[in-house]
């Protein structure tokens, strides 16, 4: 389907001010951003439009009874400067998932995309150029109506921002396997990219931080025992050559690094399993030295290579390298930036037709 966006650009883009050789963190915004209204049951007005404040009424439900969801994703460009977006039509489902289990309505998944790849054309110059270096698109939906009472609310926004995003030097990051509070739990709202999961992990990751870890790693809520995923990240094994992962089971994110991780695994040869993986499992592997290799998947780092997991007192050392984790890293970015083939055909190229 055709959707006709309406456009109203800036008078003077803000891009000459930004020092793309250093980028500060989340906090610099590209010129526009696009804004659709969900009103009587449909989604209305689609228009992208200079960034700014938007005025909320108080009532706004998204701030009382947090209907409110995300995306996160990137746009690189190739050897030529063209804009491109990595499977944005698994973020478009994604959140579509995500709007199901929070009671909110789904965003049409094409005019998703169309929103997207026009903002990105408008924003091209925005796109960092250095290896590493993306621009960060961050769609998201909100109940914006004025009701104070608990029910699905009836008007929503979907807005997409663009952020400008350095390269990721990824250090190797400590662990602390969590056994007293939890993330998710079957049946919740673990697989939703919810606002309120993130919420909920501030408290515990500050506590981790200042025990001298990097990120939690989120256990079952049952028994605290079974590995669920790592911050913004899901988690990866390689033990005895074999690589292993969480099965999903609608308390983890469905993570489109993963996904791609998994194909380009198996793709290269090795055998990856998703199921059931015991923290104690991995503390055996480490003492029996057969555990390889350990990383996180995210969209923001990537790859980021585990070094230690603390549980208790203990700490499991992973290894100090991940020859594996590093190969899957460099294809994955040399699929963003259109370096190798794009044998499974993830990558969209943005045409230019605005600017
Ligand atoms: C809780 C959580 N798990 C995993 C991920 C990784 O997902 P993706 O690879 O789609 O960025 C993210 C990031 O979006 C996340 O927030």
């Amino acid at each position: 389907m055709k959707h006709n966006i309406s456009i109203t650009k800036v008078t003077e883009s803000q891009v000459k001010n930004l020092d793309f050789s250093n980028i500060p963190l989340g906090t610099t915004f590209t010129d526009h951003m696009f804004i659709c209204d969900y009103d009587n049951g449909e989604w209305v007005n689609p228009r992208i439009v200079p960034m700014g404040p938007i005025p909320t009424h108080p009532a706004a439900m998204a701030l009382h009874y947090g209907q409110a969801i995300f995306e996160g994703m990137k746009a690189t460009v190739d050897e030529e400067g063209n804009p491109m977006l990595f499977r944005a039509d698994k973020n478009a489902a994604r959140l579509n998932t995500s709007a199901d289990r929070m009671g909110m309505p789904h965003f049409p998944e094409d005019l998703f995309v169309e929103g997207l790849k026009q903002l990105v054309d408008l924003e091209r110059q925005w796109i960092p150029p250095t290896d590493g270096s993306a621009l960060y698109l961050r769609p998201f939906m909100y109940a914006d109506e004025p009701f104070i009472g608990m029910r699905a609310a009836t008007h929503y926004k979907f807005i997409i921002m663009a952020s400008p995003a350095g390269p990721f030097f990824s250090k190797r990051i400590k662990l602390w396997a969590e056994k007293q509070y939890i993330r998710a739990v079957n049946g919740g709202t673990g697989e939703a990219k919810a606002a309120g999961n993130y919420a909920a992990a501030i408290r515990p990751t500050e506590l981790a931080k200042a025990k001298g870890f990097d990120q939690v790693l989120w256990l079952d809520a049952v028994e605290h025992k079974y590995i669920q995923e790592v911050g913004t990240m899901n988690i990866f094994f390689k033990i005895d050559g074999k690589f292993i992962t969480p099965k999903r089971d609608g308390s983890i994110l469905d993570g489109i690094t993963r996904m791609s991780v998994i194909t380009i695994l198996r793709d290269k040869g090795y055998e990856v399993t998703e199921r059931a993986i015991t923290l104690d499992e991995i503390q055996e592997a480490a003492e029996n030295n057969t555990l390889e290799e350990a990383f996180g998947t995210g969209t923001a780092v990537g790859i980021a290579y585990i070094q230690d997991i603390g549980v208790g007192e203990t700490i499991i050392h992973v290894s100090d390298e991940s020859p594996v984790g590093l190969e899957i890293n460099e294809t994955l970015n040399a699929i963003k930036t259109g370096k190798i083939e794009d044998k499974f055909n993830w990558v969209t190229k943005v045409e230019s037709v605005l600017v």
